[in-house]
């Protein structure tokens, strides 16, 4: 085990702010130095919104996972980051890994999985811990120890949800007996938290392993949101090493059965997404991703640089027959400074070329008229980025191949668009949001420029465009501040 300093910690931390290298994100969450992957511990509480996320201060490697913390009222100012819980004792030697947050009596409590290994064994421990005034976490009790009997030690990332007043735990994990990924769901009793066993789905062989599960409501219809591993990439989806996506149906707690479920859907198309969390808020379902991969550092240069990875914008879901939509929440409208109309009313059009700011919102409605395929590129000096919808094929293509640094590669989904596409693009230095048909897909992706350039959009269409129109805004950043 490490040793945490963590007043040093602190104190870098205090001295890094804003963060001055050029890939570093305005307005997504990254750390100044150190790696970061998982949002845990969302939570609302006291009139605040609490946002932890797993972090390796020591170095960027996938080690000495902690637990930092943000507050922000409004997904626009937020507190200074600090460390709030760090491996320290015999239980989460290996890692405080990712949980959650909710609020109990008074107190903002987490649920997090204490990581310990012992030569190849792994020994999961889920354990709850409180909120203290000075922003760390206080370690308390573990509600279950160990992995139960037909599971083996890759069991974690607990989830409390709530049905009929009663408290509820879903976990990821990994079958023993034919070593395939599922979920298991725990039951609050007088005595204790009780194991009710696994979920029955439709889904079959699916993975090897099912990490960061999310339990969702909306109206009667429950949705399972895991990320499984082990997927092989097929021609529109899976693309990724390791996927994150969901199941919607009805959940019965009785039978332990997700009855009539949809297929598995993935809630992002980029090359950046992972282990997502979401938490409700005056019936706002919030979800907050992890931008970047296990297993591929590699394809992040910031590496060199001490720091590695981001998080998505929060971003609000909504549920229509069967499917998640979702966009950044209205908060981040707030961050809108410049406004130019873009509005091209003339039949023949075949290209449109505009200038970017630093951080930029893009709401583009182009009607296709006679065109069957549209290219928007969005250019760094030499290097580039392209969506390409093809009409005839209803496929969106995202390639990355005119990148020069960092992960790139080629991403393909199935898009309905009809007549007119719409796109909203969230341009920041080296993290891209799209979303798609009013949210209907998404897609993140971390691009890392060559050189210091302002990206400049380009929309191009072999046939003459029926008309473009939409709006191109300059964002201002996040702020940071010893209080929110
Ligand atoms: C997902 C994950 C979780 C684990 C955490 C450790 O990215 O592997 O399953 O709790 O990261 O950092």
């Amino acid at each position: 085990m490490e040793t945490f300093d963590t007043k040093a910690i602190h104190g870098r931390l205090a001295g890094s702010y804003p963060m001055q290298h050029r890939w570093h994100n305005r307005f997504h969450l990254e750390m100044p130095f150190g790696l970061i992957n998982d949002p845990n511990g969302l939570a609302y509480f006291n009139g605040t919104y609490h946002i932890f996320y797993q972090w390796n201060p020591l170095g960027c490697e996938h080690k000495n996972k902690s637990w930092a913390h943000t507050v922000t009222r409004d997904f626009i100012h937020y507190t200074l980051p600090e460390l709030s819980m760090w491996p320290d004792d015999v239980h989460d030697k290996d890692g405080c890994y990712s949980g959650c947050g909710t609020v109990d009596n008074g107190d903002l409590r987490v649920l997090y999985t204490c990581n310990r290994k012992e030569g190849d064994v792994r020994i999961p421990a889920q354990r709850f811990g409180t909120l203290q005034s000075d922003g760390t976490v206080r370690k308390e009790e573990i509600i279950i120890p160990d992995h139960p009997a037909g599971i083996t030690g890759h069991f974690r990332d607990p989830y409390i949800f709530t049905r009929h007043g009663h408290r509820y735990i879903v976990l990821g994990a990994q079958r023993a007996e034919d070593e395939k990924g599922t979920v298991l769901i725990y039951g609050e009793q007088a005595d204790g938290w009780h194991n009710l066993g696994e979920v029955q789905t439709r889904l079959g062989d699916f993975g090897y392993m099912w990490e960061c599960p999310n339990l969702l409501q909306f109206g009667s219809y429950d949705v399972l949101m895991f990320c499984p591993q082990g997927l092989p990439e097929r021609e529109f989806d899976r693309q990724n090493i390791y996927q994150s996506g969901y199941i919607a149906g009805h959940l019965s707690l009785d039978s332990m059965d997700m009855v009539q479920h949809t297929k598995f859907q993935e809630l992002d198309h980029g090359f950046d997404f992972y282990a997502p969390q979401t938490f409700e808020h005056e019936g706002r379902h919030i979800l907050i991703g992890w931008m970047g991969m296990p297993d591929k550092d590699d394809e992040y240069p910031t590496k060199e640089k001490g720091w590695m990875y981001s998080l998505t914008m929060p971003r609000e879901l909504r549920l229509r027959q069967g499917h998640i939509y979702s966009r950044p929440v209205r908060e981040m409208r707030d961050l809108r400074v410049q406004e130019t109309a873009v509005e091209i009313e003339d039949t023949s059009v075949k290209e449109l070329v505009r200038p970017l700011f630093q951080g930029a919102e893009i709401l583009l409605n182009i009607e296709f008229g006679e065109a069957r395929k549209v290219m928007l590129t969005l250019a760094f000096g030499l290097e580039q980025v392209v969506f390409a919808y093809d009409r005839d094929d209803q496929v969106m293509t995202i390639d990355r191949n005119g990148m020069h640094k960092g992960g790139r590669g080629i991403r393909r989904f199935k898009l309905f668009a009809d007549t007119q596409l719409s796109l909203e693009l969230f341009v920041d230095r080296s993290a891209i949001e799209v979303f798609f048909q009013h949210g209907e897909e998404a897609a993140s992706l971390l691009v890392f420029p060559e050189k210091n350039i302002l990206p400049e959009l380009r929309l191009t269409a072999a046939e003459p465009l029926d008309g473009v129109n939409g709006t191109i805004w300059s964002l201002d950043s996040f702020k940071y501040q010893a209080d929110c």
